[in-house]
Protein backbone atom coordinates (compact mmCIF):
# COMPACT_ATOMS: atom_id res chain seq x y z
CA UNK A 1 0.00 0.00 0.00
CA UNK A 2 1.38 3.25 -0.71
CA UNK A 3 1.93 5.19 2.62
CA UNK A 4 -0.17 8.38 1.21
CA UNK A 5 -3.42 5.90 1.30
CA UNK A 6 -2.34 5.56 5.06
CA UNK A 7 -2.51 8.41 5.63
CA UNK A 8 -6.50 8.74 5.00
CA UNK A 9 -7.13 6.51 8.12
CA UNK A 10 -5.04 8.30 10.47
CA UNK A 11 -5.78 11.57 9.28
CA UNK A 12 -9.64 10.36 9.68
CA UNK A 13 -8.93 9.04 13.15
CA UNK A 14 -6.99 12.17 14.25
CA UNK A 15 -10.38 14.23 13.05
CA UNK A 16 -12.32 11.92 15.11
CA UNK A 17 -10.77 12.23 18.28
CA UNK A 18 -10.27 15.86 18.15
CA UNK A 19 -13.99 16.49 17.86
CA UNK A 20 -14.46 13.80 20.60
CA UNK A 21 -11.82 16.01 22.78
CA UNK A 22 -12.98 19.58 22.17
CA UNK A 23 -16.36 19.57 20.21
CA UNK A 24 -18.78 16.52 20.95
CA UNK A 25 -18.75 17.77 25.12
CA UNK A 26 -20.97 20.59 23.51
CA UNK A 27 -23.39 18.45 22.30
CA UNK A 28 -24.07 16.10 25.80
CA UNK A 29 -27.03 16.79 27.55
CA UNK A 30 -27.32 14.80 30.62
CA UNK A 31 -24.71 15.59 33.58
CA UNK A 32 -23.54 12.85 35.85
CA UNK A 33 -23.82 14.76 38.71
CA UNK A 34 -27.46 15.16 38.14
CA UNK A 35 -27.60 12.16 37.07
CA UNK A 36 -26.18 10.94 40.50
CA UNK A 37 -28.62 12.84 42.08
CA UNK A 38 -31.77 11.48 40.49
CA UNK A 39 -30.20 7.52 41.14
CA UNK A 40 -29.51 9.10 45.17
CA UNK A 41 -33.11 10.09 45.80
CA UNK A 42 -34.59 6.95 44.37
CA UNK A 43 -32.38 4.81 46.22
CA UNK A 44 -33.52 6.98 49.35
CA UNK A 45 -37.36 6.54 48.33
CA UNK A 46 -37.96 2.89 49.98
CA UNK A 47 -38.31 0.46 47.29
CA UNK A 48 -37.63 -2.58 49.20
CA UNK A 49 -34.32 -3.38 46.94
CA UNK A 50 -36.99 -4.26 44.00
CA UNK A 51 -35.49 -3.10 40.82
CA UNK A 52 -38.67 -3.05 39.09
CA UNK A 53 -40.22 -0.20 41.35
CA UNK A 54 -36.50 1.45 41.74
CA UNK A 55 -36.53 1.83 37.57
CA UNK A 56 -39.49 2.80 37.37
CA UNK A 57 -39.57 5.70 40.15
CA UNK A 58 -35.90 7.01 38.33
CA UNK A 59 -37.18 7.03 34.87
CA UNK A 60 -40.24 8.79 35.89
CA UNK A 61 -37.80 11.36 37.58
CA UNK A 62 -35.16 11.52 34.87
CA UNK A 63 -38.46 12.45 32.33
CA UNK A 64 -39.41 15.85 34.96
CA UNK A 65 -35.66 16.56 34.35
CA UNK A 66 -35.36 15.93 30.55
CA UNK A 67 -38.51 15.45 29.29
CA UNK A 68 -37.90 15.46 25.32
CA UNK A 69 -34.91 13.39 25.89
CA UNK A 70 -36.18 10.08 27.62
CA UNK A 71 -38.56 7.24 26.67
CA UNK A 72 -41.25 6.13 29.16
CA UNK A 73 -40.09 2.82 30.81
CA UNK A 74 -41.86 0.05 28.44
CA UNK A 75 -41.28 -3.63 30.06
CA UNK A 76 -42.29 -4.72 26.75
CA UNK A 77 -39.25 -3.01 24.64
CA UNK A 78 -36.62 -4.65 26.94
CA UNK A 79 -33.71 -6.50 25.00
CA UNK A 80 -31.24 -9.08 25.43
CA UNK A 81 -27.40 -7.70 24.50
CA UNK A 82 -24.25 -9.84 24.26
CA UNK A 83 -21.19 -8.18 24.17
CA UNK A 84 -17.89 -8.98 25.30
CA UNK A 85 -18.40 -12.87 26.58
CA UNK A 86 -21.41 -11.03 29.05
CA UNK A 87 -25.31 -11.41 28.62
CA UNK A 88 -27.88 -8.78 30.18
CA UNK A 89 -31.20 -6.94 29.04
CA UNK A 90 -31.67 -3.30 28.22
CA UNK A 91 -33.98 -1.18 27.68
CA UNK A 92 -33.50 2.11 25.61
CA UNK A 93 -34.11 5.36 27.83
CA UNK A 94 -32.03 7.54 25.06
CA UNK A 95 -30.10 7.10 21.73
CA UNK A 96 -28.36 9.56 20.04
CA UNK A 97 -25.34 10.53 18.30
CA UNK A 98 -23.55 11.55 21.15
CA UNK A 99 -25.16 9.82 23.86
CA UNK A 100 -27.13 6.96 25.24
CA UNK A 101 -29.19 5.82 28.63
CA UNK A 102 -30.21 2.83 29.47
CA UNK A 103 -31.04 0.32 32.02
CA UNK A 104 -28.90 -2.46 31.69
CA UNK A 105 -28.74 -5.62 34.19
CA UNK A 106 -29.49 -9.25 34.69
CA UNK A 107 -31.83 -11.63 36.82
CA UNK A 108 -29.36 -13.89 36.13
CA UNK A 109 -26.02 -12.73 36.31
CA UNK A 110 -23.09 -12.92 34.27
CA UNK A 111 -19.56 -11.84 33.07
CA UNK A 112 -17.54 -10.50 30.61
CA UNK A 113 -15.65 -7.55 28.60
CA UNK A 114 -16.19 -4.77 29.00
CA UNK A 115 -15.29 -3.57 25.63
CA UNK A 116 -13.20 -0.53 24.88
CA UNK A 117 -14.84 2.49 24.01
CA UNK A 118 -14.84 6.00 22.13
CA UNK A 119 -16.41 6.98 24.88
CA UNK A 120 -16.58 7.66 29.10
CA UNK A 121 -19.32 5.11 30.05
CA UNK A 122 -20.89 5.88 33.57
CA UNK A 123 -22.82 2.91 35.26
CA UNK A 124 -25.10 3.21 38.29
CA UNK A 125 -25.48 0.69 40.56
CA UNK A 126 -29.54 0.48 41.60
CA UNK A 127 -29.71 -3.25 42.81
CA UNK A 128 -26.97 -6.18 43.39
CA UNK A 129 -23.42 -4.82 42.70
CA UNK A 130 -21.22 -4.73 40.04
CA UNK A 131 -17.05 -6.07 40.42
CA UNK A 132 -14.31 -4.74 37.81
CA UNK A 133 -10.93 -5.14 37.59
CA UNK A 134 -7.97 -4.17 35.07
CA UNK A 135 -5.33 -6.56 34.18
CA UNK A 136 -3.13 -6.06 36.67
CA UNK A 137 -5.90 -6.25 39.59
CA UNK A 138 -5.59 -8.72 42.47
CA UNK A 139 -8.47 -7.63 44.15
CA UNK A 140 -11.30 -6.28 42.12
CA UNK A 141 -13.01 -2.83 42.23
CA UNK A 142 -16.90 -3.53 44.18
CA UNK A 143 -19.45 -1.33 43.30
CA UNK A 144 -22.79 -1.00 45.29
CA UNK A 145 -26.01 0.52 44.85
CA UNK A 146 -25.74 4.45 44.58
CA UNK A 147 -21.96 3.92 43.53
CA UNK A 148 -20.92 4.83 40.10
CA UNK A 149 -18.40 2.80 38.00
CA UNK A 150 -16.98 5.27 36.18
CA UNK A 151 -14.94 3.70 32.87
CA UNK A 152 -12.42 5.77 31.07
CA UNK A 153 -12.65 6.49 27.46
CA UNK A 154 -10.20 3.49 26.04
CA UNK A 155 -10.07 1.83 29.01
CA UNK A 156 -11.13 -2.13 29.31
CA UNK A 157 -11.75 -3.94 32.32
CA UNK A 158 -13.02 -7.58 33.30
CA UNK A 159 -16.57 -7.27 34.78
CA UNK A 160 -19.43 -8.99 36.55
CA UNK A 161 -23.10 -9.00 37.87
CA UNK A 162 -24.77 -11.39 40.52
CA UNK A 163 -27.76 -11.90 39.86
CA UNK A 164 -30.74 -9.39 40.02
CA UNK A 165 -28.27 -6.66 39.84
CA UNK A 166 -29.66 -3.64 37.73
CA UNK A 167 -27.62 -0.24 36.60
CA UNK A 168 -28.52 3.06 35.15
CA UNK A 169 -25.76 3.60 32.41
CA UNK A 170 -24.51 6.66 30.58
CA UNK A 171 -22.07 7.00 27.51
CA UNK A 172 -20.87 10.18 25.85
CA UNK A 173 -18.94 10.27 22.56
CA UNK A 174 -19.21 8.70 19.78
CA UNK A 175 -21.87 5.89 20.25
CA UNK A 176 -21.69 4.66 16.41
CA UNK A 177 -18.69 3.51 17.08
CA UNK A 178 -19.79 1.45 20.16
CA UNK A 179 -22.70 -0.23 18.23
CA UNK A 180 -20.38 -2.98 16.24
CA UNK A 181 -19.33 -4.30 20.41
CA UNK A 182 -23.05 -4.63 20.71
CA UNK A 183 -24.13 -6.35 17.75
CA UNK A 184 -21.31 -8.58 16.82
CA UNK A 185 -22.42 -10.99 19.09
CA UNK A 186 -25.73 -11.62 17.88
CA UNK A 187 -24.16 -12.44 14.28
CA UNK A 188 -21.57 -14.12 15.40
CA UNK A 189 -23.00 -16.46 17.91
CA UNK A 190 -26.37 -16.29 18.73
CA UNK A 191 -28.39 -15.42 15.86
CA UNK A 192 -30.71 -13.84 17.84
CA UNK A 193 -32.26 -11.91 15.25
CA UNK A 194 -35.26 -10.55 16.60
CA UNK A 195 -33.10 -8.97 18.98
CA UNK A 196 -31.11 -7.72 16.43
CA UNK A 197 -34.09 -6.32 14.66
CA UNK A 198 -35.25 -4.78 18.12
CA UNK A 199 -31.90 -3.21 19.27
CA UNK A 200 -31.81 -1.61 15.41
CA UNK A 201 -35.32 -0.53 15.41
CA UNK A 202 -35.42 1.05 19.19
CA UNK A 203 -31.60 2.85 18.43
CA UNK A 204 -32.14 3.92 15.25
CA UNK A 205 -35.63 5.35 16.10
CA UNK A 206 -34.33 7.37 18.86
CA UNK A 207 -31.25 8.48 17.44
CA UNK A 208 -33.42 9.94 14.42
CA UNK A 209 -35.88 11.54 16.46
CA UNK A 210 -32.97 13.28 18.36
CA UNK A 211 -31.30 14.46 14.65
CA UNK A 212 -34.72 16.13 13.74
CA UNK A 213 -35.24 17.91 16.86
CA UNK A 214 -31.41 19.16 16.09
CA UNK A 215 -29.70 17.09 19.02
CA UNK A 216 -26.65 15.07 17.53
C1 LIG B 1 -41.38 -5.81 42.67
O1 LIG B 1 -42.30 -4.85 42.20
C2 LIG B 1 -43.13 -5.29 41.15
C3 LIG B 1 -43.95 -4.10 40.67
O2 LIG B 1 -44.58 -3.45 41.74
C4 LIG B 1 -43.96 -6.46 41.63
O3 LIG B 1 -44.77 -6.93 40.57
C5 LIG B 1 -43.04 -7.56 42.12
O4 LIG B 1 -43.80 -8.64 42.66
C6 LIG B 1 -42.10 -7.03 43.18
N1 LIG B 1 -41.13 -8.07 43.53
C7 LIG B 1 -40.98 -8.53 44.76
C8 LIG B 1 -39.95 -9.59 44.95
O5 LIG B 1 -41.64 -8.10 45.69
Amino acid sequence: MKPVILTIPIVFLIVLHELFENWLPGHYTFDTNVLQSLVDQTLAANHNNNATEIMIDLSSRLKQVYPTLINDLNFDEWVYNNAGGAMGTMFILHASVTEYLIFFGTSTGTEGHTGVHWANDYFYILTGEERASLPNAQEPEIYKPGNCHHLKKGEAKQYSMPPESFALELAQGWIPAMLPFGFIKTLTSTLDFKTFYLTCYYTGRDMIRHLKNGKL
